[in-house]
């Protein structure tokens, strides 16, 4: 039996969160006091029910325990991309970029795409999550297309960036390759709606689906994550049992023992003493994109202009991405000193899975010798343990999410945890976490300025849009 289906072992995995940095015992006047939240357990009592109610049309719930099937031919897939092709690029933006780089950053190795093909054991990853011209004119200078796999994911099939690097590659293939240019293409995107699932249809790709119901920001858990993170020899299925236990972990109504209904609280109560900003610094470079992840899905879920009473609330907590220690060097002069506007949420690793130590060279040197014979190990912990201390001391509130180690488990934990508490988040705020009206009017603007058909009315907005001033320009 696999080790991940072991309670006992599961129980061994399980992330911590260490919420003793946002409390006033430790931060002062600018922390939260639990008499406060507990004034307010009637409501959570109340978000709770709302939260069980609406579990149903919570699509991305369910894909730690429904995708059996999916997930067997998605490793059949993976086995041939791993062994028939050099590369596996990723087109795609936003929700359908940022999990297969989050995940694949932590859970391969570090240096993956550099190392040989024996010891990578498949295909170099590229995630091409932007159109910047230089950037997709010097993929073909890394890739022979004839030795890779295209995997398009677009949950609506009509991303504009998306759509146009799809144009760009089969143009491509189709020159090299003729009519066998679509065996170089996997398709993910809806079942019904968009333009990828009538291409995807008419040239035969082979497609996988995102589960009506999943958005964006919510899809890492199915093929939009899972064939990406698969063809790099990740254990999927042990990356959606991870999920599964969190799920399992966050299921109780009360918030005292749902370790995310309680990071939501700590953040919109955070909110409501004016915390506006939302640090995200792991201390593993492994987890770094786990930031960029959060960012999207934190961003996207929250920042919303009306509540769901249509009430203008422009509400939301702008996410910050750091990285430890090397933001020590950056940013922690800010988290300490400057103003009461951030809760920063710290990653630690209890097990590293390398072990480094930090030999002797200048054992002369006392203010240099003091670092040898302790490890990195050692090093980037007690850094950690030092930031803590100092942003604590500082008055800024902040909380910690330990893993015990960086596996596809606790990978699978750290997702479906800000999942939920996003989730949490939205309820305790009164929002819609699961739409993004800004993101579409910023596509249909793209749409009107490309001259797609059916946005001659907005391209007519846009050009009365009020001329810039020359005097402002400089
Ligand atoms: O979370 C979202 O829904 C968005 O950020 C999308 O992920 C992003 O806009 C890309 O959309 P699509 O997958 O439809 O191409």
């Amino acid at each position: 039996m696999e080790a991940y289906k072991d309670k006992a072992w599961q129980r061994s995995m399980k992330l911590r969160l260490d919420i003793n940095g946002m409390m006033a015992d430790f931060v002062g006047e600018h922390g939260l006091n639990m008499a406060d939240i507990e004034k307010n357990s009637a409501q959570y009592i109340k978000a709770a029910e709302s939260m069980a109610a609406k579990r149903a049309n919570m699509k991305w719930r369910e894909l730690p325990h429904n995708q059996a099937e999916v997930v067997a031919r998605i490793k059949t897939v993976a086995e041939k991309v791993r062994s028939e092709y050099d590369a596996f690029v990723v087109l795609g933006i936003g929700g359908s970029a940022l999990g297969p780089i989050a995940v694949q950053q932590a859970l391969s190795h570090m240096r993956y795409n550099e190392l040989s093909r024996e010891r990578r054991g498949g295909p170099r990853l590229y995630v091409e999550d932007n159109v910047d011209p230089e950037r997709m004119a010097s993929l073909l200078d890394v890739i022979d297309v004839e030795k890779t796999m295209f995997n398009v994911v677009t949950k609506s099939g009509g991303t504009s960036e998306t759509m146009s690097q799809l144009l760009y590659i089969t143009r491509i293939l189709k020159d090299k390759l003729g009519d066998k240019w679509s065996e170089h293409v996997i398709a993910t995107t809806d079942e019904v709606k968009g333009n990828l699932i009538k291409i995807a249809k008419a040239d035969g790709l082979e497609t996988f689906y995102v589960p009506d119901g999943v958005g964006g920001r919510f899809s890492e858990l199915c093929p939009v994550g899972l064939i990406a993170a698969a063809v790099c020899g990740i254990d999927i299925e042990e990356l959606l049992a991870g999920a599964a236990y969190m799920d399992e972990l966050c299921s109780e109504p009360d918030y005292r023992s749902n370790m995310a209904y309680m990071a939501a609280i700590c953040e919109t109560e955070a909110m409501k003493k004016g915390c506006n900003i939302s640090v995200m610094m792991p201390y593993a470079d492994s987890l770094k994109y786990i930031a960029d992840w959060y960012a999207q899905l934190w961003a996207e879920s929250l920042g919303k202009r009306t509540d769901n009473g249509g009430s203008v609330v422009h509400t939301g907590q702008t996410p910050v991405k750091a990285l430890g220690v090397t933001d020590q060097h950056s940013q922690v002069q800010l988290y300490t000193e400057g103003p009461f506007d951030k809760v920063i949420t710290f990653i630690g690793v209890d097990k590293y899975r390398s072990e480094v130590t930090i030999p002797h060279s200048f054992d002369d040197i006392a203010d240099v010798a003091f670092l040898s014979g302790h490890s990195f190990n050692e090093l980037i912990k007690s850094e950690q343990m030092a930031t803590e201390y100092a942003v604590t001391r500082s008055g800024h509130m902040n909380k910690t999410i330990t893993l015990p180690v960086v596996n596809p488990f606790t990978i699978g934990e750290l997702l479906y945890f800000f999942e939920i508490q996003t989730a949490y988040a939205g309820e305790l705020l009164n929002i819609n976490a699961f739409d993004q009206p800004g993101v579409e009017e910023g596509k249909n603007a793209t749409y009107a300025l490309l001259g797609k058909h059916g946005y001659d009315e907005k391209r007519r907005e846009l050009d009365s849009a009020k001329p810039k001033k020359a005097e402002y320009i400089f």
